[in-house]
């Protein structure tokens, strides 16, 4: 256990077809009401004895974590935790002009902006609300300016949506020093009918980008990292691919996940989760909830993907957790 992705927020002010389809969530849709939801003490204690436990890495998601309230002063408090080397947050760059320097200030070190396409007619499908890039562009800026940085950008490829973009999507960020990852079309949830042919693979991206602008692999930066990263071979900069459909990487997994409404979730396509909010509430010492995380972990035998890789066609889990519930 070295990597924990907390989701602060189930709600988001995008609709992506591949996450949150907007058919499903709709005015009507009820999110988690506010008493569901782990309050920032509950994340600090909890998130405090994760990094007693082995955990270095922390990062924000949500649904989009730039609308849960004073989020700067959770990422305060929780910058205090000892351990923690590393914070990050995932968002979608819609709210985060205005948030860059205030997440900064309270410590956050990089961020990760998703942006699956520079083309806004693409760009207005794939958010699902008609939103163009400009925005997220210029957010992209703003993080970039007050030292969040290496920043990532992710590029979710679907095949014949936005798939023809890709190279365009390169070329811009190149020698900008932002990372952008392109990631393999995965079946979360249950709700974004997945096939296996809507998955441009990996190696293809690859060499669609490398017969325009020469790329060379680079090692891992540590071990389990689930991007596979390449350089330019003229030396402006990086990207990488995620390719959990075509070559999973569970077996170096060290990432556990904690719900919004505190679930500790040990695979991202997990049905169930088991509650840390309820024993919390019902005044568990912290050591007895530390044996219940430990327990959990020691037990752990997901290998999700590499099933999925073995029958493709077959999204596996009965019943798995929404995207928007674990943050990805
Ligand atoms: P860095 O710390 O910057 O290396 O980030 P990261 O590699 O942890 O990447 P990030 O959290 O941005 O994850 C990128 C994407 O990879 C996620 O949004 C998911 O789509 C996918 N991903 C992350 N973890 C897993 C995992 O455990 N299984 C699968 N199948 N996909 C994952
Ligand atoms: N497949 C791959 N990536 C996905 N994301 C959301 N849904 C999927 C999916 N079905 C990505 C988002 C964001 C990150 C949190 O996960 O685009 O970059
Ligand atoms: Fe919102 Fe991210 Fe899901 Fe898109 S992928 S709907 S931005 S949570």
């Amino acid at each position: 256990m070295r990597d924990l992705r907390v989701s602060v927020t189930d709600r988001c002010n995008f609709r992506c077809p591949y996450c949150m389809p907007a058919e499903i969530y709709g005015e009507a849709y009820e999110f988690l009401p506010r008493e569901d939801i782990l309050t920032f003490e509950e994340l600090t204690r909890l998130i405090g004895i994760f990094a007693e436990l082995g955990i270095t890495k922390l990062r924000i998601t949500g649904g989009e974590p730039l609308l849960r309230n004073d989020l700067p002063q959770l990422l305060g408090m929780l910058k205090a935790i000892d351990g923690i080397d590393d914070m990050t947050l995932t968002t979608n760059g819609y709210l985060l002009s205005q948030f860059a320097q205030p997440l900064k200030d309270a410590g956050l070190n990089r961020i990760t902006v998703s942006l699956d396409s520079l083309d806004d007619e693409v760009f207005k499908a794939m958010n699902g609300r008609g939103f163009t890039t400009e925005r997220v562009l210029k957010a992209i800026q703003s993080a970039s300016e007050v030292g969040l940085s290496p920043l990532k950008i992710n590029c979710v490829v679907q095949k014949d949506v936005n798939d023809h973009t890709i190279v365009d999507l390169a070329r811009h960020f190149k020698g900008t020093g932002h990372i952008v990852r392109y990631i393999e079309y995965m079946d979360v949830g249950n709700r974004n009918g997945w096939r296996s042919e809507h998955v441009v693979p990996a190696d293809e991206i690859i060499a669609r980008i490398d017969a325009e602008m020469a790329l060379e692999p680079v090692e891992s930066n540590y071990h389990g990292e689930v991007a596979t990263r390449y350089r330019y071979k003229d030396g402006s900069g990086e990207i990488g691919v995620i390719a959990s459909v075509t070559k999973p990487f569970c077996g170096d997994c060290t990432r556990v996940r904690l719900s919004t409404d505190g679930k500790i979730f040990t695979c991202l396509f997990a049905s169930e989760g088991t509650s840390l909010m309820d024993p919390m509430r019902s005044g568990a010492t912290d050591n007895e909830l530390r044996q219940l995380l430990t327990g959990i972990w020691t037990v752990r035998s997901d290998r999700y993907s590499e099933e999925r890789a073995a029958s493709p066609n077959e999204p596996g889990a009965p019943r798995k957790i929404e995207m928007y519930q674990i943050g990805g």
